[in-house]
């Protein structure tokens, strides 16, 4: 017998994995995966880039790198995180192996086994996961519409042993799509104030908002520098160039780097240099932003046809909000339903989705569901919607 780790027996095989093996049919439909479009990624810019860089470069794309980073791209992700306001000469930015890694990295450097951490409920499942391979006791906090309620995150802040950190997604929620109001980032700022508790802010889709007025809501509360808040800023290049670059960062106070990268270190020593060459040229050339414009473009596209096939198909009695932005619709069903049923009777008529409790930190509500609109056509999305909807019906009544 093996003596395994009492963390890593805390994580689970998710149940939807098992059922995506049923959903192998190449004519299924799937909402499931939170993964940019196929048919977006710049291959073609992607190719010019590669092809023009010189010899000396390419051999260095090859070789290990600097556990912070490839020097270059650490200087052209600063004027990227720059324009955004971000604090960058007051803060250390780390190249990670995808954003996981940066929250992986965070986790580790926090958590011992059955501290408290706090998250939101629902909660992007990799961070879960991440959380709970370091023996962190989730505390979850639910959301709204406008973000993390205050109320009940005050009563977790001002227990008498705190927990270790706070974890967010305020911007285009996965799974719940929603963006974080002015307000609830007012009220989180105060609440946080002189706590003690570092705020992990995770910003992987922030820059996929549909709507110009939205750029201003989506600049991160660490661009707001809020004095004694003490915030640990990850982002990623998963959704705005590809995840198979794997390829993120964070941007923290010089104590958490300090620590972050000998982690990094016994992690994987660097991020891959060859992505890194290419997402620094990718940003240095410029087109980086007409590229994030023309996802912003077609993800509207995509998320507009679902809000249209949703609003003419399901009961009334789901509740969901409409995207601003990102990859994600969550619908909320009656207390007491499991969306598991929902999720076989689709798979029978050719759609899958994702069951709400995927996102749940105790892995027990289920009244929910996460649709992706991000990887799918508008003519899969007509005839899977109304797949989705029958389901629900046929299990809510
Ligand atoms: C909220 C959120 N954070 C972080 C990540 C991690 O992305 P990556 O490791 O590809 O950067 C994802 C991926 O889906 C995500 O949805």
């Amino acid at each position: 017998m093996y003596r395994f780790s009492k963390a890593t027996e805390e994580l689970r095989t998710s149940e939807i994995r098992d059922l995506m093996s049923l959903a192998i049919r190449p004519d299924i439909i799937t909402f499931a995966g939170g993964m940019p479009g196929n048919d977006l990624f710049p291959i073609a810019e992607i190719d010019k880039i590669y092809n023009s860089l010189p010899e000396k470069i390419k051999q260095q794309a090859f070789q290990y790198g600097p556990t912070p980073g490839y020097p270059p791209l650490l200087e052209s992700l600063k004027e990227f995180l720059r324009k955004k306001g971000l604090p960058v000469d007051e803060n250390k930015l780390l190249i990670t192996t995808g954003s996981l890694q940066a929250i992986n990295i965070l986790a580790k450097i926090f958590v011992d086994p059955g501290d408290e951490i706090i998250t939101e409920y629902p909660c992007f499942i990799g961070a879960i996961s991440a959380f709970k391979s370091y023996g962190a006791k989730i505390i979850p906090v639910p959301i709204d519409e406008e973000g993390i309620l205050t109320e009940p995150l005050k009563k977790e802040i001002n227990k008498t042993i705190a927990p270790k950190f706070l974890y967010i997604t305020p911007y285009f929620h996965n799974p719940a799509g929603i963006i974080y109001s002015e307000k609830r980032k007012e009220q989180l700022i105060e609440l946080l104030r002189n706590t003690n508790l570092p705020l992990i802010e995770d910003d992987a889709y922030g820059d996929l908002y549909f709507h110009k007025e939205d750029s201003h809501r989506v600049q991160p509360i660490k661009a707001l520098n809020p004095k004694g808040v003490s915030i640990c800023y990850t982002g990623s290049f998963s959704k705005i160039l590809g995840p198979g670059l794997r390829l993120g960062w964070m941007l923290v106070p010089e104590e958490i780097y300090v620590r972050a990268e000998l982690c990094k270190q016994a992690f994987d020593a660097c991020s891959p240099t060859f992505t890194q060459v290419i997402a620094d040229e990718f940003i240095r050339s410029g087109a980086i932003y007409p590229y994030i414009e023309r996802l912003r473009n077609e993800y509207l596209l995509r998320a507009q046809s679902m809000i249209s096939e949703l609003k003419k198909h399901l009961p009334q009695y789901v509740k969901w909000t409409e995207p601003r932005g990102g990859f994600y619709i969550w619908l909320i069903l009656p207390e007491g339903t499991d969306a598991t049923d929902i999720l076989k009777e689709a798979i029978k008529k050719g759609a899958v989705l994702v069951t709400g409790k995927t996102f749940d930190p105790e892995a027990k509500k289920n009244n929910a569901i996460r649709l992706a609109f991000s990887n799918t056509t508008i003519e899969q999305i007509e005839k899977g919607i109304p797949i989705v909807a029958d389901a629900i019906r046929k299990i809510c009544g």
